[in-house]
């Protein structure tokens, strides 16, 4: 059994979108083991964006994931990590693939209604960056 973290980021928030993304990963098999909104301050997006700091877009990413409420969410499953980005997509929407959620309803790389961990080590992490074990339900 392996964990994820997922965010549904402001702009999916503010579209509608937390049902949808929902859905697809409830019908993927994914179980959803832990789940809360929250608004993120602009320290909090960049303590949890520090891997990207030296990028050019880290001061936009970072004002836009403090820009509104976010759902974050455990998901646990087999192989969910690789599960969960198959289900996302290419973080560039325009490279993603048909029925991913990143084709159907991201509009810009920026906003792209997602964001999933890309391995064990970063899914540890960012877990910890959201939840306490006592939240993630088994
Ligand atoms: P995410 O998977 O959350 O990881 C980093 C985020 O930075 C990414 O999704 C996008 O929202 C954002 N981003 C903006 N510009 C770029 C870019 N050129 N390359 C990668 N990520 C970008």
């Amino acid at each position: 059994m392996e964990r994820t973290l997922s965010i549904i980021k402001p702009d999916g928030v503010q579209r509608n979108l937390i049902g949808e993304v929902v859905k697809r990963f409830e019908k993927a098999g994914i179980r959803i083991a832990a789940m809360k909104m929250l608004r993120l301050t602009k320290q909090q997006a960049m303590g949890f964006y520090k891997v990207h700091q030296e990028r050019p877009f880290f001061e936009s990413l970072t004002d836009f994931m403090s820009s509104g409420p976010v759902v974050v969410m455990v998901l646990e499953g087999g192989d969910v990590i690789q599960k969960n980005r198959d289900l996302m997509g290419a973080t560039n929407y325009k490279e993603a693939a048909e029925g991913t959620i990143r084709h159907d309803f991201a509009t810009d790389i920026e906003k792209n209604v997602v964001h999933g961990s890309d391995s064990p080590a970063t899914a540890a992490t960012e877990i910890a960056y959201f939840f306490s074990e006592l939240e993630i339900c088994r």
